[in-house]
């Protein structure tokens, strides 16, 4: 097993007070709130307002990492930033987050990996360490996924849901740290799940509006069937790395997506349920958020204690699929 080289020495997040339940879908489209619980699992998600934006919602939560850990705004040299739905498409979105921040010293930039962009965002730091580039680093994961759906889809609104989630990664100490992690993608599949419009491919037009083309676009059945089976070759990988097997797990953080998805994806890594943490029925589908915010939900609800062993395990657009363990 290899040494830990960086450790998180603290984590916060960000929920929009706003909250939309399956009831409120009832009076758009045609759906139930039975529907959207048995095929996904998901009772209700938040939405930012117009003043919550990533920048707000990241250096929200970044703040309070920052305060708990005590340390000052200066001796971050690291800012990490993966998001799907950034504020604005230039400069990148880790730019405006240090401005909001305020942290001068820091090297700023974006990783893009969609909802497995933290686990990518959280090893790209984490080899920034270990070579000696960077000490302190802020690892954020944020969406505003609310503005780039289709609100009148009723296959891809009903999913997905705001927020904001921060780690703070450090040279590690007392063994803690990261034990082994995954990254994995396959770009032939990029066409499951995606956003067209707006890029450099199909810059705005009339055309694009008319086509909503903008919007997120998901083939859901086979994206479910992906999911699956590359969240189950992480949990392999990231186990075999880090010489453990799934009874060692004493609590797993997934994507949060989908019930169906977590519970296949427990159980191959015969990890039973109550070690596995759940808050898709809450939040829904924050992308690149939802690992750091359950996790730090985990952390502060006391499902995560000093000296335990945590494996997080990813998948998104890309494709793209990455997993970690870590010794709390
Ligand atoms: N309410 C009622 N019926 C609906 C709804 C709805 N909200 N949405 C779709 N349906 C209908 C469809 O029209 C379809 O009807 P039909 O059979 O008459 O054509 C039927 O329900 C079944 O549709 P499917 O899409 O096949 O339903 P499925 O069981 O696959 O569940 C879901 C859909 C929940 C989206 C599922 O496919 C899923 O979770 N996919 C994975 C999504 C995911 O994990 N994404 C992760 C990456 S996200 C990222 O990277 C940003």
């Amino acid at each position: 097993m290899k040494r830990p080289i960086a450790e998180f020495a603290g984590t916060a997040r960000y929920v929009p007070p706003r909250v939309v339940t399956n009831q409120d879908f009832e009076k758009i489209f045609d759906t139930s709130d039975q529907w959207i619980r048995e095929r996904s699992g998901i009772r209700e998600r938040h939405y930012s307002t117009d003043t919550e934006t990533i920048a707000f919602m990241a250096s929200d939560a970044a703040r309070r990492v920052l305060d708990e850990a005590g340390i000052a705004p200066d001796t971050i040299d690291g800012l990490v930033v993966a998001t799907a739905s950034p504020d604005r498409l230039l400069p990148s979105q880790a730019c405006d987050i240090q401005a909001a921040l305020g942290i001068p010293n820091a090297a700023a930039f974006d990783v893009g990996a969609a909802c497995s962009g933290f686990l990518y965002a959280a090893t790209v730091a984490e080899g920034m360490i270990a070579n000696g580039m960077l000490h302190t680093v802020l690892v954020v994961g944020a969406e505003r996924l609310t503005r780039i759906m289709d609100a009148e889809d009723r296959s891809t609104a009903i999913l997905f849901g705001d927020g904001a989630g921060v780690a703070l990664l450090q040279p590690a100490t007392n063994g803690r740290g990261i034990l082994s992690s995954y990254l994995r993608s396959d770009g032939t599949l990029g066409n499951l799940l995606y956003r067209q419009g707006g890029g450099a491919l199909e810059p705005p037009s009339e055309e694009m509006l008319a086509n909503r083309s903008y919007f997120l676009r998901m083939a859901g059945r086979e994206v479910f069937k992906s999911a699956v089976r590359s969240m189950a070759d992480a949990c392999d990988q990231a186990l075999q790395r880090a010489q453990l097997r799934g009874e060692d797990i004493d609590v797993l953080i997934p994507h949060q997506a989908n019930t169906r998805i977590i519970e296949a994806t427990a159980k191959h890594a015969s990890i039973p349920m109550d070690k596995v943490y759940v808050n898709v029925d809450r939040y829904g589908n924050t992308s690149a958020a939802s690992i750091p915010m359950a996790l730090d939900e985990a952390v502060r609800g006391g499902r995560i204690e000093r000296g335990m062993t945590v494996m997080l395990v990813a998948f998104g657009a890309g494709f793209t699929w990455a997993s970690m363990v870590v010794r709390w």
